[in-house]
């Protein structure tokens, strides 16, 4: 683990195994941390935002040091994204293209830090000058999931960092071993100790007690919307900030009118990439009832061209389940769609072919005759798994598509301008694509309406929720007035 700048064992000395999901078998060790350490890892942040160097850098000195990051991040870019795929079974290709667009983060918020301006209010109080600082808030504790391990502590480490706070990260136990190396590449940026810790382990272990912890100001989590409503509740005890990214039950939803070959191509890249496991995912896709016949045909055709196999291997397009309860849930699920009478267009089973060796393969698997009120089509599967459902008209579409507890992200696929924005209105998701799906930038709000979360991350506005505001009196009265009376 990673605390106050150097490399440490655990407080017990424990390991727990981390298994690699395309061989099945463990690959690496990683230390068990507990109550202790997290307690270790707070205490460090605590000192390392109270005194020594880290508070006396100016803005300008933070966004130079996340810019020295960003670089160091890009030359290890190939090393990190190794790393990755082993733990995590994330395609190599993919986790190229994501390291490649992750420092952006780093440059952006690096570049924002110095950009946080106070005001000074024209006050109504005669004789008063009133000027507001932003303010960082202290320890964040950031708790991230295994489906985008780096990508997702980018997220929430760049604006935390640019605000001046410090941080404990708390990684998936399933993929620990990518944020231990980014600790590498990390400590060659020229941080002060304490700025940044790890401590690995469980969320029972390490998540929770971090969220206890009475010196941590914020909580900035990813994750299910289960765990995310447990640290909201310990977090509102010490009245934490939290925010919350959780899951989602995606539409993507294909009018009649639409450029049906890009649509097709939309509703694999929302279900099929990442193996489905992402928190967009368009799980849902809702299709016009006058091309569902024929649109459901050209997505199995597509997708059965889809290869799975090693995610080294640059050609792959589907690698495994990361891993093995997700694995299980995902079959069981495939079980459920079955029992409720959904139709099995394609897969419906793990996969056995060669090329996915003993890895924790799932077919990509498309389920028609799918209703909303299936727990296929309301619970969040985080897999392979599509469920086609028809709609009508606009008016239906809608209504499906926001009957679900989520709220992260939805798809559009029409030609019609006037559609695209009445359904971009009308659509509640934090996040809607229009001949699109799964676009994200640093530079754009992301998150959740409804049970998908609380809070934005990315953008420029959301460094405002790792700040606090201070207003500023200073009187310029000779004498003070009389003190009964409030000014
Ligand atoms: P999880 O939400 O339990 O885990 C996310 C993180 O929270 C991990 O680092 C975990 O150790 C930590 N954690 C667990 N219990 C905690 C607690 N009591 N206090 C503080 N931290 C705690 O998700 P899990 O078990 O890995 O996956 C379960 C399901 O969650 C998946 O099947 C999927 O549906 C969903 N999920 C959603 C993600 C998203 O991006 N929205 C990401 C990962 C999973
Ligand atoms: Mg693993």
């Amino acid at each position: 683990m990673h605390i106050d700048g150097a490399w440490l064992e655990s407080c017990s000395g424990d390991y727990f195994e981390s298994d690699n999901p395309f061989t099945g078998q463990p690959w690496a060790l990683i230390p068990r941390g507990n109550r202790d350490d997290t307690n270790r890892a707070v205490q460090a942040a605590h000192k390392a935002f109270s005194s020594g160097e880290w508070p006396k850098l100016s803005a300008s000195q933070r966004g130079a040091l996340l810019r020295k990051l960003g670089d160091l991040l890009m030359t290890h870019a190939q090393e990190l994204a190794n790393i990755e795929v082993r733990d995590n079974g994330k395609l190599l290709a993919e986790m190229g293209a994501q390291l490649n667009y992750l420092p952006q983060w780093y440059y952006y918020y690096g570049g924002l830090a110095d950009k946080i301006e106070g005001a000074v209010i024209p006050v109504d109080k005669p004789g008063n000058f009133n000027y507001t600082r932003h303010e960082p808030l202290g320890v964040v504790v950031a708790i991230v999931p295994w489906n985008s391990p780096l990508l997702l502590t980018a997220w929430k480490l760049a604006p935390a960092l640019a605000a001046g706070n410090t941080i404990v990260i708390k990684p998936s136990e399933y993929t620990s071993a990518s944020i231990l190396e980014f600790m590498k590449v990390f400590e060659q940026a020229g941080f002060p100790p304490g700025v940044v810790n790890v401590v690995t382990g469980f969320g029972p272990d390490v998540g929770a007690p971090l969220v206890e912890h009475p010196l941590v100001a914020k909580v900035a989590f990813t994750g299910s919307k289960a765990t995310g409503e447990k640290i909201y509740e310990t977090g509102a005890r010490g009245l934490k900030r939290v925010s919350l990214e959780l899951g989602g039950k995606s539409p993507n939803i294909v009018f009649a009118d639409a450029d049906i070959d890009n649509a097709v191509k939309g509703a694999i890249s929302g279900i099929f990439a990442a193996t489905g496991q992402t928190c967009i995912a368009g799980s849902r896709l809702l299709v016009q009832e006058s091309i569902h016949d024929e649109f459901v045909e050209k997505l199995v055709d597509f997708a059965k061209t889809a290869k799975m196999g090693d995610p080294m291997q640059l050609e792959t397009q589907v690698g495994p389940v990361t891993n093995k309860p997700q694995y299980q849930k995902v079959l069981d699920y495939i079980g459920i769609a079955k029992d409720e009478g959904a139709e099995t267009r394609l897969g419906g089973d793990k996969a056995s072919r060669p090329e996915c060796g003993d890895g924790w393969f799932v077919e990509p698997t498309i389920f028609t005759s799918v209703n909303n009120a299936m727990r296929i089509a309301q619970e969040e599967v985080f897999g392979p798994v599509l469920s086609v459902i028809p709609f009508k008209d606009e008016d239906d579409a809608v209504a499906i598509g926001n009957d679900v507890v989520y709220g992260l992200a939805a798809g559009v696929w029409t030609q019609d301008i006037r559609r695209a924005i009445t359904m971009a209105e009308r659509l509640q998701a934090g996040t809607v694509w229009v001949n699109t799906y799964r676009a994200v930038s640093y530079m754009s709000p992301f998150g959740g309406y409804k049970a998908s979360g609380l809070g934005r991350e990315n953008g420029q506005e959301m460094i405002r929720d790792y700040m606090q505001t201070k207003s500023v009196w200073i009187s310029t009265a000779i004498d003070v007035p009389n003190p009964f009376v409030m000014r």
